[in-house]
């Protein structure tokens, strides 16, 4: 678990102060490990990445990736704002497929989302090509003739308008187990993760909550996506490169109601 090299600790004791559940503590000037409480431990790396030393591992192994520090540019923070005003839900996509490494670096990098107790619990379907998705669609359309839920979906397609997956040719599907500390936010978070990695890349995107409700409750599309016992979807997006570019920031007509409370 977690080890100190005392001979490369010079003893600032910043590893104690970051310690969410207070495993290490300070004795005699250093930081000792409370082994009764490693069972405890969140595995955030938080202490070995705190440490000007590199002076702590985990499993005999180092907490950081790389020697050297990230770097952002000087303008990381004005680049960001304008990256978060210009994201946008893109539901119309060229014939074009998304390359799997695209996707995969995308979900990869969603494992640094913040997750409740660093439990990570999202899993991913991703879904691809035009013949999936038509099955997809096929079963979602079954669905609703039989149930009558959702008649608008109908009604839309009638127009050429899906409602529910768009143009895509590629959907991900994200899952969880139903008792992580905090399923939906956890899921919502590392899809984000991935969605804005997408986006940064020039890749369209949209979340698709009407993908997500029908994956919890169509049998058939339980069987083509079968998920370990009490797990769940939790959320969805539509994936393809944006036939059309948006040219503006759009208005937004409800802006943030905040109350600061001192
Ligand atoms: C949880 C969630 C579910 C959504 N579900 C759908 C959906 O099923 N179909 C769709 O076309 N858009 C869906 N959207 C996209 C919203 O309609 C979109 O974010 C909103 O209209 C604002 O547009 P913008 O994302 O370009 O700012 C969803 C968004 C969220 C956050």
């Amino acid at each position: 678990m977690i080890k100190i090299n005392y001979d490369k600790c010079v003893g600032c004791l910043k590893c104690t102060r970051v310690c969410i559940w207070t495993i290490i503590e300070e004795r005699d000037g250093k930081p000792y490990v409370l082994e009764d409480k490693t069972r405890g431990c969140a595995k955030c790396m938080h202490c070995g990445i705190v440490c000007p030393e590199g002076a702590i591992e985990f499993n005999d192994a180092p907490m950081m990736i790389g020697e050297d520090k990230p770097i952002v540019s000087d303008t990381f923070a004005e680049d960001m704002e304008s990256f978060l005003l210009t994201r946008r839900s893109y539901r119309d996509f060229r014939e074009e497929e998304v390359d799997e490494a695209i996707i995969r670096k995308a979900l990869e990098t969603a494992a640094w989302a913040p997750s409740a107790k660093n439990q990570h619990p999202t899993r991913y379907y991703v879904v691809q090509g035009r013949e999936k998705v038509d099955a997809v669609m096929g079963h979602i359309l079954d669905y609703i003739r039989e149930t009558g839920e959702s008649p608008e979906v109908l009604s839309e397609l009638e127009r050429g308008n899906n409602l529910v997956l768009g143009h895509a040719q590629t959907l991900i599907l994200a899952y969880s187990r139903n008792n992580a500390i905090n399923a939906p936010q956890d899921t919502a978070l590392a899809l984000d993760y991935a969605d804005l990695m997408l986006q940064s890349r020039g890749v369209g995107t949209c979340w698709a909550g009407y993908l997500t409700r029908f994956a919890n409750k169509i049998p058939a599309l339980q069987e083509m996506f079968p998920l370990p016992d009490n797990n769940s979807f939790y959320g969805a997006l539509l994936v393809g490169w944006p036939k059309e570019d948006y040219l503006y920031i759009p208005e937004r007509l409800k802006r943030a109601d905040i109350t600061f409370v001192k």
